[in-house]
């Protein structure tokens, strides 16, 4: 795709140029809007970076990659992307996955529920749909896990269909440009931008028009930090710029505080016939993480003098677990951990526990070796596995 590649001497030209003060106090939104397709579509045709799934415009991939890019960054995103379509490369290999493997495959990607999804609606398709895509805007919105952003993206991308998708970024560079201070947190603002863009877009290159809004808030239009205006291709009809208030621009309303809970981690090991083990947990099938696995952990800070000086208590919690506290040959205590979720933080200490012989039955005993290829671990984890591969 030769849009997608190389210099132009356009792109040099921009870097060089002056921002030229257009006439354009007296624009309202929607001629605001309108103005931006012509400079938009000429500068990513020069700037487009070269991703994976651009190579392939068909809506299987574009699906896969917009589900997989939100909430994780484009460099994050790559490698998942690409094992991603050796694995399941239709929507009927989709369909058809294996959970377990999916979820693995998910791993460290974070918002399971995206990859549940994904699989339910590729469930849908080879039902109701032949194992193709739906091919409207409309159908598409109607399948589990895709919202107007998704099935914009698809629709425009895949079938040239015009309708605008919005993400986060899209709702930064569009309201510096308008200088809105309407929350972007607020489903009206989002609406409101989805309107605007409708009316705005360009009919022949739907699917450039977005990209090139996703590129500019990518590359140009950042998040954090000051936004490159001498680049964009938007300065002239940007009012955010002409008064310099980027750093009040976009609004977002900050989120209700998380809910903060305290978890105590154990990293429970032994041998077996000349192997090691490691204690696993499988997660209930609702809620948070679900069906995933964990260590075993309990509510509260355990705290490490409480096993010095308390070693009862701390064996009562053992005993909860189902490990019997003359098993226990080390205990090592593995530091703190933090995790996010969008609703809750987990504060987490951790321990490090061997036991002799005995295979506690309340787990399941993962071959340490099997860990890393066979269960999906959350994320949440990982300071506790690394903490195990380092103590080996
Ligand atoms: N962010 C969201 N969608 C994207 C895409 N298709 N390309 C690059 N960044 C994106
Ligand atoms: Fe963002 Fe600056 Fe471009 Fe305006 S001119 S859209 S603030 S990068």
């Amino acid at each position: 795709m030769d849009m997608y590649k190389g210099d132009s001497p356009v792109k040099e030209l921009y870097r060089r140029l002056p921002v030229m003060e257009s006439e354009d106090g007296e624009l309202d939104e929607e001629e605001r809007v309108k103005a931006i397709a012509g400079p938009l579509l000429s500068w990513f045709g020069s700037n487009a970076r070269e991703l994976p799934w651009r190579n392939n415009q068909e809506p299987y991939p574009v699906w896969i990659s917009e589900i997989m890019l939100q909430q994780t960054r484009v460099e994050a995103v790559k490698p998942y992307f690409k094992r991603f379509m050796e694995q399941f490369p239709n929507v009927e290999a989709l369909a058809k996955a294996e959970e377990e493997k999916l979820l693995k495959l998910w791993e460290g990607l974070g918002y399971y529920s995206r990859a549940r999804n994904l699989k339910k609606a590729a469930a849908i398709m080879l039902e109701e749909y032949g194992g193709t895509m739906p091919k409207t805007y409309e159908a598409l919105l109607k399948l589990p896990g895709i919202g107007t952003y998704t099935a914009g993206a698809v629709a425009s991308i895949a079938y040239k269909i015009p309708v605008p998708a919005v993400d986060g970024n899209v709702m930064r560079v569009l309201s510096r440009l308008l200088e809105s201070r309407q929350d972007i947190g607020k489903p009206q603002t989002k609406k409101k931008f989805e309107t605007l863009l409708l009316s705005a877009m360009e009919q022949k290159e739907p699917g450039l028009f977005n990209q090139g809004l996703f590129e500019v808030g990518a590359l140009v239009c950042i998040p954090n930090g000051a936004p490159k205006c001498s680049l964009c291709p938007l300065a002239s009809l940007c009012k955010t710029r002409k008064k310099g208030l980027w750093d009040e621009i976009p609004v977002k309303s900050s989120k209700k505080g998380r809910k903060i809970e305290e978890k105590t981690v154990f990293v429970i090991s032994g041998q077996k016939e000349e192997k090691e083990w490691v204690a696993l947990r499988k997660r209930s099938d609702q809620g948070l993480l679900a069906s995933l696995y964990e260590f075993p952990n309990v509510e509260g800070h355990v705290k490490l003098e409480c096993i010095k000086e308390e070693p009862l208590k701390f064996g009562n919690i053992l005993q909860i677990l189902g490990v019997a506290e003359e098993q226990i040959q080390q205990v090592e205590f593995l530091g703190e951990a933090k995790h996010i979720f969008s609703h809750v933080e987990w504060h987490m200490v951790g321990y490090r526990i061997r036991i002799g012989n005995s295979q506690p039955e309340s787990f399941v005993l993962a071959d340490i070796q099997e860990l890393e290829g066979k269960y999906p671990l959350p994320n949440a984890f990982l300071a506790y596995r690394k903490a195990l591969f380092k103590a080996k």
